[in-house]
């Protein structure tokens, strides 16, 4: 990466995209297409040092860390899944905000054999169970983790939860919080040394821009 180089930052598509669009206008950054409506992955910006690619929400933390993109925003929960290698993580945008829960049916009762969390944030559930010393089977999914206690798969689920409905709809309940979740700017640490003047100038611009904690 030099310093002629545009700045790349990885968005994913849906709420991340939809809430950092705003932000990003507000530091003079607008996509010159409709994210929206276009195919396309790169787009370019009214800022011409400035790109956006569009990535699945779990790979942002990974195009920054190898440095594909120079800056990201990622949730929380994918950062803590993650791990934060290689990554800074200057700014809370204070977007996407949510929370990281144990849910399950209100009457389960359950057996004497260690208890089966389905979820798809494996490595945040193994340490928050370790660290409580309680022994559980992990049991991976990828999506509708509301299903696993209704169809006995899991006894509990380890989700992301915001009004409540999903649970709700579904018969379950929030049982503990495990962490509260918002997205966060990540920056490749390489690109900060490297690139700093440019990258600060962007945090500086998107400070003011970020609602305060509620
Ligand atoms: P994909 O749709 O590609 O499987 P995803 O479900 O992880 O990915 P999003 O639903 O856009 O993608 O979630 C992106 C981030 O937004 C999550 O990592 C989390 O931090 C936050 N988030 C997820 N669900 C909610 C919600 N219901 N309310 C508020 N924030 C949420
Ligand atoms: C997320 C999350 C929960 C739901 C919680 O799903 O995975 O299922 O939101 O929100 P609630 O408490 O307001 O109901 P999302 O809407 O991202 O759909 P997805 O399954 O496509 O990720
Ligand atoms: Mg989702």
């Amino acid at each position: 990466m030099n310093a002629t180089q545009a700045l790349t930052i990885a968005l994913s598509k849906g709420r991340i995209l939809d809430e950092t669009l705003p932000l990003l206008e507000r530091a003079g950054v607008v996509p010159l297409e409709d994210p929206a409506k276009t195919r396309k992955l790169i787009l370019e910006t009214t800022r011409a040092d400035v790109n956006i690619v569009v990535v699945r929400a779990t790979d942002v933390p990974t195009y920054v860390q190898h440095g594909a993109a120079a800056l990201g925003v990622a949730g929380k929960d994918v950062l803590m899944e993650h791990g934060a290698a290689g990554l800074y993580e200057p700014l809370d945008l204070g977007i996407a905000r949510c929370r990281l829960m144990l849910a399950g049916r209100p009457e389960h009762r359950p057996g004497e054999e260690r208890l089966r969390i389905a979820t798809k944030f494996v490595n945040i559930a193994q340490r928050y169970f370790a660290a409580q010393g309680r022994q559980v089977e992990i049991i991976k999914l990828y999506g509708s983790m509301e299903l696993a206690p209704l169809v006995g798969l899991a006894d509990y689920i380890v989700d992301l939860v915001d009004t409540g409905n999903t649970l709700k709809a579904n018969g379950l309940a929030p049982l503990e919080l495990i962490a509260d979740i918002s997205s966060r700017l990540v920056v490749n640490k390489a690109a900060m040394k490297m690139q700093h003047a440019r990258i600060q100038q962007l945090i500086e611009a998107l400070r003011p821009a970020v609602a305060p904690a509620p």
